[in-house]
């Protein structure tokens, strides 16, 4: 109501105080808010002159949006496979993937579990790439007691309508590079000198130059104040999530047939989706059948992800076949998304994992 009152809706101070305590909450010397995690990856690929002929390794586990944004700028994405154990990009193999085209890496933080930051540094310091963190599940997940997202060149974060912290839409750049900050800055508001607020505020100058052809990426104040409270509850949401996974974790430790992710108890799991993998080879059904049984008892669920090498774009671009990123497969295959978010109550987790048991009883051979 603030922001409708003051008149001012577009980004101006909202944003600047969410940017500052989004940097503070995250450890990172800048943030700059954007309308997307996609816009936030493109903008700062495009800030670290990724252009044609140049390859960024990434994950085939992830939204399409990851791997998009380096087709934008006519790079090429190189997929690396995954672990079971978490879905995140399997280190090891990383190096079998570089080439002299190879300019950096960008490891998805899947589900909210940290990737191997360590053995991603070392790998990116010896071969001189950058690391740009996909940060869409992870605002809250930590790496040594750093967040995740302050470690590499920049993060990009994601404030989609179904994300830990949402704005609706939205996303956030976080960054400790003063060169990439000013440059992400006047890039996602067409590339101009100077922001529309600081032409039309009281102390504001008129007049401004083109720096470059920049984007329309910025996010409006009216969204960044639901960041702003959004951000205050994140500790209190994430804690009440962290209780209701517990809940989760012992009652499908008995299922037959399920496999749970590593709980991640070294470091912060963001908790963002709950996946499961479920051994279809022990059942009499196909995965979709699984799901719509799920539907039927009223239990919504979903699936995080379908590997990006077997979508029809890449496969027919890259000539990807299936057998190519074996662990991805497996995981897109098999895993399945429960209902899962700080709203949920125990009642709600028994039930699902009832229906889940039923189907399993059901359908196993
Ligand atoms: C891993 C990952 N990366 C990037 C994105 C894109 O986020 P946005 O919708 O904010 O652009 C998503 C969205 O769900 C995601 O899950």
């Amino acid at each position: 109501m603030d922001v409708l009152d003051s008149g001012w809706l577009t980004t101006g101070v909202k944003s600047h105080e969410f940017e500052q305590a989004f940097a503070e909450y995250t450890g990172v010397k800048h943030a700059v808010c954007v309308n997307s995690c996609t816009a936030g990856l493109f903008l700062t690929l495009s800030v670290l002159d990724v252009k044609r002929g140049d390859e960024v390794i990434t994950s085939p586990n992830t939204f399409p949006a990851t791997a998009n944004v380096i087709e934008h700028l006519g790079a090429k994405p190189v997929f690396c496979d995954i672990n079971l154990s978490d879905g995140n990009i399997d280190v090891e193999q990383i190096k079998s993937k570089i080439t002299r085209n190879t300019r950096g890496i960008i490891p998805v933080h899947y589900a909210g579990a940290p990737c191997d930051m360590d053995a991603l540094q070392s790998i990116a310091e010896e071969s001189n790439l950058f690391i740009l963190g996909d940060c869409a599940h992870a605002v809250e997940t930590t790496w040594r007691n750093k967040k995740v997202g302050s470690l590499g060149i920049a993060s990009s974060y994601s404030f989609y309508a179904t994300k830990n912290l949402t704005t609706g839409e939205g996303g956030m750049i976080a960054t400790n590079d003063d060169e990439i900050y000013h440059k992400v800055k006047t890039l996602r508001l067409h590339g101009l000198s100077d922001d529309a607020e600081s032409r039309y505020t009281k102390n504001g100058r008129f007049g401004y130059d083109l720096i470059a052809p920049g984007y329309k990426f910025n996010m409006p104040d009216i969204l960044a104040s639901l960041g702003i409270v959004q951000l205050s509850k994140i500790e209190e949401n994430h804690r009440k999530r962290v209780e209701l996974y517990s809940h989760y974790r012992d009652l499908l430790e008995v299922i037959d047939c399920v496999t749970q992710l590593d709980p991640v108890v070294k470091n912060t799991h963001a908790h963002h989706l709950l996946p499961i993998l479920v051994d279809f080879s022990r059942l009499c059904c196909e995965k979709n059948e699984f799901m719509a049984a799920m539907k039927s008892e009223n239990i919504g669920v979903s699936q995080h992800f379908k590997p990006l090498h077997l979508y029809s774009y890449y496969k027919d671009k890259y000539g990807y076949s299936k057998g190519d990123y074996p662990n991805a497969e497996r995981f897109g295959d098999d895993v399945i998304t429960l209902p899962f978010n700080q709203y949920i109550t125990k009642t709600d987790i028994e039930d699902v994992v009832d229906a889940l048991l039923k189907i399993i009883e059901y359908y196993i051979i």
